[in-house]
Parts: structure tokens; sequence; C-alpha cells
């Protein structure tokens, strides 16, 4: 691994390991977020490639996060799924944390759905609400696109008004209520961390149009679209935000909530796979 190889030479490197790993080509990308990952278990014929065997892809170190790139089948949709991901507040660089959905993007996938937990700005929601995503508002004060644009990926300036693709989101919608699962629709907010927000900037969020706060999806939905590969989000709501609801935050109240809610994600996440994967 070379400091001066560009982002473009370590994509290429990184897809021609994975490509030598499995036969699968995906048509459809996903990104499991905290306490998510184990839908990836429930592919069909799935094949997992450790993060720690491709290059350029560390392996997460929060807890919740296995590290795999699993490749598999949701009836006859092959599909690539991010079983973990980075944060940056990991203290990777930036490309490396957009690293993963790039490679899903050049192994030729036509969109992809990032999954993440989130806590709820709003006080009329309650944990285990899943939401998804309309739009962000990136307050990481970091960006995955600083630096030489890389043209072989996409423009200097990305257009971000269409950020969450509406027909994608449709079908979310659509798979929700054939499966009687009710889904809002927010805001995500996406901050830095590593600490919980203080109740103030929770009330600031709220101020700002923000129904949700986490982590994540902020960088990778950027780079993404940069790519122009057409991006759904959702937020399972793992908790209400600091302030909102009563007492102090805890990552294993955020994996248990998610937890809670992995066999109704995963029948979403499968309706959809299904419709998304569509030729
Ligand atoms: N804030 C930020 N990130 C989160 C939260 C939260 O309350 N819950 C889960 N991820």
């Amino acid at each position: 691994m070379s400091e001066h190889q560009s982002v473009v030479e370590r994509l290429e490197e990184t897809v021609k390991a994975v490509r030598a790993r499995t036969s699968i080509t995906p048509r459809v990308g996903v990104v499991l977020g905290s306490g998510l990952g184990a839908f990836a278990d429930t592919l069909r014929g799935v094949e997992k490639i450790p993060y720690a065997e491709i290059p350029h892809i560390p392996p997460p170190k929060v807890i919740g996060h296995a590290g795999n790139l699993c490749f598999g089948h949701v009836d006859d949709v092959p599909v690539v799924c991010m079983q973990g991901r980075v944060h940056l507040y990991e203290g990777h660089p930036i490309w490396q944390v957009v690293h993963g959905v790039r490679v899903m993007a050049r192994l030729g996938v036509s969109c992809v759905l990032v999954t993440n937990a989130a806590g709820g700005v709003d006080p009329t929601w309650a944990a285990g609400d899943l939401m998804v995503v309309t739009d962000h508002i990136n307050l990481m004060y970091h960006h995955p696109l600083i630096g030489p644009n890389e043209e072989a990926l996409g423009t200097r300036f990305p257009d971000m008004s269409n950020a969450y693709d509406k027909a994608l989101r449709a079908k979310l919608a659509a798979v929700s209520e054939h499966e009687k699962l009710p889904l809002r629709e927010g805001v995500y907010a996406g901050l830095l961390g590593p600490s919980y927000e203080t109740p103030a900037e929770i009330r600031m969020l709220r101020v700002l149009g923000a129904q949700a706060v986490g982590m994540s999806t902020v960088p990778e939905v950027i780079a993404l679209r940069h790519m122009r590969v057409p991006v759904a989000a959702l937020s399972c709501i793992t908790n209400l935000a600091a302030g909102v609801g009563s007492g102090e935050l805890d990552h294993s109240e955020v994996e248990a909530i998610a937890k809670a809610r992995r066999e109704d994600l995963q029948r979403l996440l499968r309706g959809w796979i299904v419709e998304a994967g569509k030729p």
C-alpha cells in the first residue's frame, strides 16, 4: 500500500482483489449499520470476505460492527453488503470511510441502501421507530470530496438536491405498507461524534429541521452521489436523543433496540432489494 496512490488506484486495487474472491456481480448494495449486520447472514449462498483480507478497507472497531464484505442473493437479485462500516470518529482518513461504498459502485451496483442507528430528535417519536431519510444536514465539518477532484469518479461540484432518490424511497414505502411496518420520514443530521450530543445541540438540530441524528451515512451518501449512484437511507431510531428522552444514553441501548427491530428491518430490506433489483 503506497501513501502516494490516488483514490482511483486504490479503488482499482480493491476491486481487483474482491473480484478474485467472488464470482457474484452485485446489482444492489447495502451498508449495514450498528446492530443491523445480521442481515448479511440471511443472504442466500452468502460469501464473506473479511475487511482485513481486502486492501484499503480498515476493520471497524466499534462493538456491534462486524467487518465483512458479503455477497449473496435475495431471490434472484445479486447483492453486496457491507457488514459493518468504519466511522470518521475512529480516526480513519475520510477517503477510507467512503472506500467501501465506492467499491460497491465500481462493482457495478445500480443503487445502494445505507442503514444506520440514529437518535430521535422529534419528541413525539419513540425508540424502535424506523425512518426513511429524505435529506441530510452535514454537520461533521468534514467532506469526502476535499482535495483534487477525481474526474474518473464524478464532477467537482456534485448536485445534492435529490441526494435520496425518490423512486427508491417510494419502494421502501410500498414494502412497508405491504409488510404493515410503519415508516417515518425525516432529515438526518450527521455529526462527527463520538460523544453523544448535548441537549442544547439537540434543541439546535430541531430548530434546523432535523428529525434524526447520527455519526455516519453522510460521507457515504456524498461519495455515492458524486459517482451518480442512486441512494436510499434508512434509520433505526434506537433512542430518543439527549434531553428528548429521560436518562443517559448508552451504546448498549442502541444495540439492544437495533436487535429488537432486526426481524422487521430484515423483512423491509428483503422486500426493498427485490423491488430495487428488478432489471
Ligand atoms: N446520537 C448520535 N448518534 C446516534 C444516536 C444519538 O442519539 N443514537 C444512535 N446513534
